[in-house]
């Protein structure tokens, strides 16, 4: 078992932020967890930022394993978390139930789902069958279509009321956490308040438990950055520059250089990495 568990982050609240990051392959997760990374979750957010899709709506249960198992082979100590992709969840407890399995079997500790009330019974369920659970409230990415695209959630009274709920329903099912997501700054104050578990914000300002972000976001690897993302590093200029550099030593014959052939190599140094 991986040292930090779903128990650990419940206890977490209120005396230590929680560090959340996406992660869709084994060198990105073996960096994450060396990094001391809480939780390294594998998004749906993979069908944007590795697949080139415009929204999240085309993930299937396929990839998720795929990306799910690459990811956990490289985490050890942070605890590893798996989307549910759209309608994964949505059409019956039962699929619920099998696709959750299937993420768990990949090698994720727990999984989250969109939405909080309207899954209150597979929540519980899941739970009950001893798979971890973290919901997500405010924005849902998976509802962006009747949405009417990435928006602002929690101006109206009836969506601040809406968030609760959901909120409430999760911590009643038995979900270790969520995560809210694009809300005003109170409104998620006031969840974080009104729930004993962890929230976990992206664009919802300081007062939640914990913050996460998308790895291509954070490092500048993307080109669509919401705007309450910071960018860490830019990683696309440093990897567009070392590519240049490659092309241009290629082109003019510098690499391979010999020490970079057989005639010329180091052996012993390739006896021990043999
Ligand atoms: O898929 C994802 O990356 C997410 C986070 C933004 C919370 O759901
Ligand atoms: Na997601």
């Amino acid at each position: 078992m991986r040292e930090i568990t779903p128990r650990k982050i419940l206890e977490m609240k209120g005396r230590e932020k929680i560090v959340m990051v996406t992660a869709y392959d084994y060198p990105s997760a073996l960096i994450a967890d060396r990094a001391g990374i809480d939780i390294i979750f594998i998004g749906d957010s993979l069908g944007m930022v590795i697949y080139g899709e415009q929204n999240t709506l085309n993930v299937s249960m396929e990839q998720m394993v795929y990306h799910t198992r690459a990811v956990s082979r490289g985490v050890k100590r942070a605890l590893v978390l798996a989307d549910m992709p759209f309608m994964s969840y949505e059409i019956s407890v039962e699929e619920g139930m099998k696709n959750a399995a299937r993420l768990i079997q990949a090698g994720a500790d727990a999984i989250k789902i969109e939405g909080g009330y309207d899954h209150r019974k597979l929540v519980k369920k899941l739970v009950k069958s001893g798979i971890p659970v973290m919901g997500h409230t405010g924005l849902t990415p998976q509802r962006y279509l009747r949405l009417g695209g990435y928006r602002l959630m929690g101006e109206t009274e009836e969506e601040i009321e809406e968030i609760l709920r959901d909120a409430k329903a999760l911590e009643k099912a038995g979900a270790f956490a969520l995560v809210i997501e694009f809300t005003l700054a109170d409104v998620a104050r006031l969840v974080t308040e009104e729930v004993k578990i962890p929230t976990i914000g992206i664009g919802s300002g300081p007062y939640c438990d914990g913050q996460v972000l998308v790895w291509h976001d954070l490092l500048g690897l993307y080109e669509n950055v919401p705007p309450f993302v910071k960018k860490y590093a830019d990683l696309r200029d440093m990897i567009g520059l070392a590519l240049e550099d490659y092309k241009n030593e290629v082109k003019e014959g510098k690499f391979p250089a010999p020490k970079h052939y057989w005639e010329f190599l180091d052996k012993d140094d390739f006896e021990k990495k043999k």
